[in-house]
């Protein structure tokens, strides 16, 4: 069995990657699913679609590939974090999930943190509370919709639920775990506390495991539906920004990843569960056994500059649009954009935070407001940073750079001068999937620890350094940042709720 499949099933699609014992990229296949959004800050799923795109893609991936099931020997799971599936007796689904990019919960928000209390939520959990996270989402459910409440038998996160239906196992890996705000950080578990003072009943949650560690095997039935082998194992695997972080190799201290996907993310490895006081920043277990990750992440990197093309310029391509960008001086002559389209996590953990451009004149063109949306996003991951500085994470001086907006060889080069680092690429394509294909090579006893995978699999590419325009940007920056404060008394004001 010479090939190993991995699974992202992300907020647009379910994508399995096969990748062969040298660590080449055999194949892929995907199917893409919608996402409602049926009030104003919700965001759901229907977990059903999750297992379909799961089936189709694995069929897809295998018939790319040339391959049977047979020749397959394990398969890892990754995906969007947070997200609440909520399931009752014989494994029934009793409501559409709740997903991580989901903002009603800020009242529960603010019950948890009145129930825990702020510090303590912060020492056990790493975390403070946030919309985006699941343990809010449970709290809502239980207010909001006692019956579906009265019903549950089982809590899983969404690549979880196509575990479930894959093996038949209520299982869940570290990395997603400690997404829940419900897990105690240090020892990579529920904590069984916060779970009873929240009122949650602690039979409902899956069995923790590490990332490359087997969770169960292929049921007959799920063989039929993916064109798998029963008795294939499935390894944990681990939460998409942890799967990704496998997937670039940024698996020690000193190695940090940051990823310009529709959301963007400045990942770090920690040696221990570094927590920020403030809760600022994410503190999250690793996919990798014994090892922990900070994390910042922003709702709205790359999906900026998809709004602003879709919105103001759909009749160009991107690559003139990023023309028109480059032709521009750093700094875009005075001109500043906030990035919180969605609201924001990190460093203002607001779901009311808006977008702006600031100091728009007669004399700013399209190629100046293109490239300010590309430094405003850049200076939103510079303040991620700027709390791992702060919080004293030692870091090497090259981050490495992974998602869609990172093939804009302009991004990169205004991510190096914005964060004053070195950014390079990967061999990666496809992050989370290789990232869980990596995990099951790991499980599949290919590889003893999941950080020779990345020694094997993982060559970096291009590397760019800061230019002089670094200095621009070290201005820029101190302007941006006030920006955040002096707007949200009207963020707030409720002029710009909706
Ligand atoms: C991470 C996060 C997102 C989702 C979406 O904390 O919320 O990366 O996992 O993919």
């Amino acid at each position: 069995m010479d090939f190993v499949i991995g699974l992202d099933i992300s907020t647009t699609a379910a994508k399995a990657l096969v990748l062969d014992r040298s660590g080449a990229v055999r194949a892929t296949g995907s199917s893409e699913y919608p996402c409602d959004t049926p009030h104003p800050l919700w965001s759901e799923q229907d977990p059903g679609q999750w297992w379909t795109g799961a089936g189709a893609a694995i069929n897809a991936a295998l018939a790319d590939a040339g391959i049977e099931g047979s020749d397959v020997a394990a398969v890892g799971l990754a995906g969007q974090m947070h997200g609440l599936v909520l399931l009752g007796e014989g494994g029934r689904i009793l409501r559409p999930a709740i997903l991580w990019n989901d903002q009603r919960t800020e009242a529960e928000c603010d019950e948890i943190r009145d129930i825990v209390g702020k510090e303590r939520l912060i020492a056990v959990t790493g975390n403070n509370a946030l919309t985006g996270f699941t343990a809010p989402k449970l709290l809502w459910v239980k207010r909001h919709e006692p019956e579906v409440w009265a019903q549950a038998r089982n809590v899983l996160l969404p690549k979880d639920y196509v575990r479930y239906r894959l093996t038949g196992d209520f299982a869940i890996d570290c990395a997603d775990g400690s997404g829940t705000l419900l897990f105690e950080l240090a020892r990579r578990d529920w904590s069984i506390e916060i779970v009873g003072e929240l009122g949650i009943d602690p039979a409902w949650l899956p069995k923790v495991h590490e990332g490359p560690d087997v969770t169960g095997v292929v049921t007959p039935e799920a063989a039929e539906a993916t064109g798998l082998l029963a008795g294939t194992p499935v390894v944990a695997g681990g939460g998409d920004q942890a799967a990704a972080a496998v997937g670039t190799g940024a698996v020690s201290p000193g190695i940090l990843s940051v990823s310009l996907g529709t959301s963007g993310v400045v990942f770090a490895t920690t040696e221990g569960a570094l927590i920020e006081p403030d809760g600022r920043l994410h503190a999250f277990c690793h996919a990798v056994p014994e090892r922990w990750h900070a994390m910042g992440v922003m709702l709205s990197a790359a999906g900026s500059l998809r709004w602003y093309h879709d919105t103001l310029a759909s009749e160009l391509d991107y690559s003139d649009l990023v023309d028109e960008a480059a032709a521009i001086a750093p700094g875009s002559d005075g001109l500043l954009f906030l990035p919180y389209l969605t609201g924001e996590r990190t460093p203002h953990p607001d779901p009311l935070a808006r977008g702006a451009f600031v100091g728009l004149t007669i004399n700013h063109t399209r190629g100046h407001m293109t490239r300010s949306v590309m430094e405003g996003v850049a200076f939103g991951l510079r303040d991620s940073l700027a709390l791992m500085d702060e919080v004293g994470l030692a870091r090497s001086n090259e981050v490495r750079v992974t998602g869609g907006g990172s093939r804009s060889a302009l991004w990169r080069q205004i991510l190096a001068d914005v964060m004053a680092t070195t950014v390079v690429t990967t061999s990666t394509s496809e992050g989370v999937a290789q990232g869980s294909a990596m995990l099951a090579s790991v499980g599949a006893g290919w590889f003893p620890t999941v950080e020779d995978v990345c020694d094997r699999f993982i060559e970096t590419g291009e590397a760019l350094d800061p230019s002089s325009a670094a200095e621009t940007y070290a201005e820029a920056y101190q302007s941006y940042r006030e920006l955040y404060p002096a707007l949200a008394p009207t963020f707030h004001a409720g002029t710009t709720k909706d």
